[in-house]
């Protein structure tokens, strides 16, 4: 196969990425809008479509100098189409339509959640490529669930977030401990400081059956922490304290939560774990833990792979070509559009 062109445009990162056929990385370039958004302390969309549109088409000739290849040289189009806001998906997802329609090429509409996915499967990630079944840990700022991943396009989710996803509450609590947005890389760090038993805040979910997550309760019981405390600065080592006590209770849920799902998933041959939140490294090292007791490697793939990148995107594209799968150019970008609506190949 030729290489392939992927575009992610669905959240706050614009990115393009090319990989040859076999899916070796030949240019990727990730450009964050974080900047634009801190001050609203989130993701404001219209925001994010007008960056995308203002970078996208940059991004995409940078990636191709770079790899050294013409449109015409590659062998297909690869672009987020779901879910995400609606604004960056008609963005990239046009953009990507006009290139294959210009050139003649193949296009794949790529579910974001599917690209997070199949990333574990990348080359040189696993030796000889990562086997299905496997089981998938997302953990990002807008998804928090717990996948069964038997092949491209069969997925069954096995438990996700009751309210906020895993990210999101990092980001809160971030907020109301005044750390700016995004919260969660602050919180880790000022986490190292404290003392993670200083507060004993709820463990939501923790022991029950299934894989289904909490956060809402934790956040809760951070903010009355805080209220107590009056309308003053709080003292920087109770804000580390407070910092390492949500981390803690994060860290156990997540332990508890990936125990169950092994136990639901047999079959599964490794513990994957993606997102922006797999970034944190006490996260890691109890998933590790827990992957340990039921004798399954952890696969955490390079940061730069678990965080919104294009890279995902066009080897999700990769692997539903090399089934034979694409998509007509009336595609119409899904906001909403869960792994279990998605159509597939084999194992
Ligand atoms: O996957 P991602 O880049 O974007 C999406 O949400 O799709 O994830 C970003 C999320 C944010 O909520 C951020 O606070 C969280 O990942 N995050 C972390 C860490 N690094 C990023 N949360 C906890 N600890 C970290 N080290
Ligand atoms: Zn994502």
């Amino acid at each position: 196969m030729q290489p392939i062109l992927g575009i992610e445009s669905s959240c706050d990162e614009t990115a393009a990425a090319v990989l040859d056929g076999e899916g070796r990385i030949l240019a990727e370039a990730v450009l964050s809008q974080e900047r634009e958004h801190a001050p609203y302390g989130g993701v404001v969309p219209e925001i994010a479509a007008r960056a995308h549109l203002a970078h996208l088409p940059g991004l995409v000739r940078e990636v191709l100098t770079r790899a050294g290849l013409g449109f015409g040289e590659l062998g297909g189009v690869a672009a987020t189409g779901g879910p995400g806001l609606i604004g960056g998906l008609i963005v990239g997802s046009l953009f990507g339509k006009g290139i294959a329609l210009a050139h003649g090429l193949p296009y794949v509409a790529v579910n974001h959640l599917e690209a997070h996915a199949l990333t574990a499967r990348l080359p040189g990630l696993v030796e000889g490529g990562a086997p299905f079944p496997y089981l998938l840990l997302l953990l990002s700022g807008g998804h928090c669930q717990c996948v069964e991943v038997a092949g491209v396009g069969r997925y069954s989710r096995l438990g996700s977030t009751l309210d906020d996803a895993v990210g999101e509450a990092f980001d809160k609590v971030g907020k109301l401990l005044g750390l700016g947005w995004p919260g969660g890389p602050a919180l880790e760090r000022l986490a190292a400081r404290g003392d993670p038993a200083g507060f004993a805040f709820p463990r939501p979910m923790l022991g029950r059956p299934g894989c289904d997550f909490s956060f809402s309760g934790m956040k809760t019981a951070v903010a009355q922490e805080v209220a107590r405390h009056g309308s003053g600065v709080l003292p920087a080592a109770l804000v580390a304290d407070l910092a390492a006590g949500f981390q803690r209770a994060v860290v156990e849920v997540m332990a508890d939560r990936a125990g169950h799902a092994m136990a639901m998933a047999p079959r599964a041959r490794l513990l994957v774990v993606a997102g922006g939140v797999a970034a944190n490294s006490a996260i890691r090292t109890a998933l590790a833990e827990a992957a340990t007791v039921w004798g399954l490697p952890l696969v955490a793939p390079p940061i730069r792979l678990c965080t919104d990148n294009a890279v995902m995107v066009a080897w999700a594209g990769i692997e539903r070509l090399r089934l034979g799968l694409s998509d007509g150019l009336d595609f119409a970008p899904r906001p909403r559009w869960p792994l279990e609506e998605l159509a597939g190949g084999g194992a």
